[in-house]
């Protein structure tokens, strides 16, 4: 088991580690009870990576009902391509629809995405991860200057840990840049979400994610309309509370 209070020297000595080890690290502590988070796009890498060293490895993708069709597509196309019983995770159906019969289907756009990101991913996250001991995300560095440029490792999950159950966050791609994940997708022949054929590089929901054009920042790409310190729905609201 993991100290809570070894985490930062785990984290320190992991620094410079390659996600295949830090993945290892985590199989070895967490073993089948570690789950991954799969959106649907270049995080193919992490399951890629974390099944060839534990064909059991749990994934879950929370569905929030306004992905692209490719996304979907995708999703079910690694299901079938690594067999593995993807978990896919729905909004509280009451919340999603008190929210959709009072605002509309776009209120994002008039009042930000917070609400919707909450009812639509963050709640059924919660759900998930009451009763999960360790997640693995695809989050890098290189995704966001604004939010993720501190991304370690491991850490302590700063929004969903609670003082009686500690949730540890592994982010074995911390490290990788755009170009070795794509190095790494395109050499192993990896299946891929194919709206990357079509300029777009981070992918989330289809009305809160557009294509860059070259040399725009991929971030640029998600919730255009809003600042770019705000970028982060909640999964990760530990990057924004460790810049404080
Ligand atoms: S987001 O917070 O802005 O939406 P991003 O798209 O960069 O996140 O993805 C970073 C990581 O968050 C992914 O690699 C994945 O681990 C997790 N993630 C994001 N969206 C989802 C989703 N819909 N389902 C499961 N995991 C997700
Ligand atoms: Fe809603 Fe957009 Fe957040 Fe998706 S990304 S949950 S559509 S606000």
């Amino acid at each position: 088991m993991i100290e809570p209070s070894h985490i930062a020297e785990l984290a320190a000595r992991y620094a410079e580690k390659s996600p295949q080890d830090i993945l290892k690290l985590a199989f070895e502590h967490f073993g089948d009870d570690l789950w991954l988070s799969f959106s649907g796009a270049e995080d193919v890498v992490l399951v890629d990576m974390a099944w060839k060293l534990n064909r059991n490895v749990r994934v879950f993708s929370l569905d929030t009902g306004r992905l692209h069709p490719e996304t979907y597509r995708f999703i079910e196309q690694v299901r079938e391509h690594y067999s593995l019983p993807i978990e896919i995770l729905s909004p509280d159906h009451a919340r999603l629809e008190a929210l959709v019969r009072e605002k509309g289907l776009f209120s994002f756009y008039k009042d930000g995405h917070g609400e919707c990101c909450g009812i639509r991913k963050i709640e059924p996250l919660r759900r998930k991860l009451a009763g999960v001991r360790a997640w693995a995300t695809g989050q890098r560095r290189d995704q966001s200057p604004g939010t993720r440029s501190q991304v370690a490792a491991l850490e302590l999950d700063a929004a969903f840990s609670t003082p009686e159950r500690p949730l540890y966050k592994f982010n074995p791609l911390a490290q990788m840049t755009s170009a070795e994940v794509w190095g790494y997708i395109r050499m192993l022949e990896l299946p891929y979400n194919p709206l990357h054929e079509r300029g777009f590089i981070s992918i989330g929901c289809e009305p809160c994610t557009r294509p860059v054009l070259p040399n725009q920042h991929e971030r640029e790409g998600r919730w255009w309309w809003e600042e770019a310190t705000h970028k982060e729905c909640g999964l990760h609201a530990g990057n924004l509370i460790h810049k404080g």
